[in-house]
């Protein structure tokens, strides 16, 4: 799967599935973007506990130079249905504000409704991911395995219906 974002006169990315190559340079652009911190997050708790990487449904931006800039990951975990959960999601420093981080989770989403599915979780910034179709998850009706400030903690559904049976703890699907 791929697509071609254009951002401004001269700045264009392909915007594909992750493949085993994009790793390294991956990691690079989530040290530059989120700094040392990253790994305490309640968001690296529901990865560890058995959430399953779906490189296919994840997006990477690389640009014309054939550099990794930007990544949004999904995985497949479980919550009374089967959910994808987003993230990370980040765009290296020298290319923010620049309309990628947006571009990212709308293919990443895109991938995860054409596949299938109930709904896409995460935890982010809500001025962010609103305009991206997300809304906050009601108080109480999922568990993070962690601190969940609920103010960040957003959902957005994939088919009518898709969350009304979401409910419990985050945990790795079936
Ligand atoms: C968050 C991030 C991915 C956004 O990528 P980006 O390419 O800069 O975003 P875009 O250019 O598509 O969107 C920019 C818009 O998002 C807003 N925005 C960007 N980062 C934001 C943040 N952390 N919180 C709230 N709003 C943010 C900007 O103010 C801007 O809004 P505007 O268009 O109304 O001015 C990027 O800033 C990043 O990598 N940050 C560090 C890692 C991180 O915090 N990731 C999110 C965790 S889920």
């Amino acid at each position: 799967m791929r697509s071609r974002l254009t951002l401004g006169a001269d700045v264009s990315y392909a915007l594909v599935a992750e493949l085993p190559e994009h790793a390294a340079p991956i990691e690079r652009v989530l040290a530059r973007a989120f700094g040392p911190g990253r790994f305490a997050k309640t968001s690296e708790r529901v990865r560890e506990q058995g959430a399953v990487f779906e490189p296919a449904l994840s997006r990477v931006a690389i640009n014309d130079a054939g550099a990794v800039m930007g990544v949004c990951r999904i995985w497949r975990v479980r919550a009374g249905v089967e959910l994808y959960f987003l993230g990370p999601l980040a765009v290296d420093p020298d290319e923010q504000m620049a309309g990628l981080g947006a571009a990212l989770t709308r293919a990443a989403v895109d991938a995860c409704r054409a596949n299938g599915g109930n709904g896409v979780v995460l935890v982010g910034a809500a001025r962010f991911f609103q305009p991206l179709g997300f809304s906050l998850v009601p108080l109480g009706a999922i568990a993070l395995p962690g601190p969940v400030d609920w103010g960040r903690f957003l959902w957005c559904e994939l088919r009518p219906g898709g969350l009304s049976a979401a409910r419990g703890p985050l945990s790795a699907p079936r």
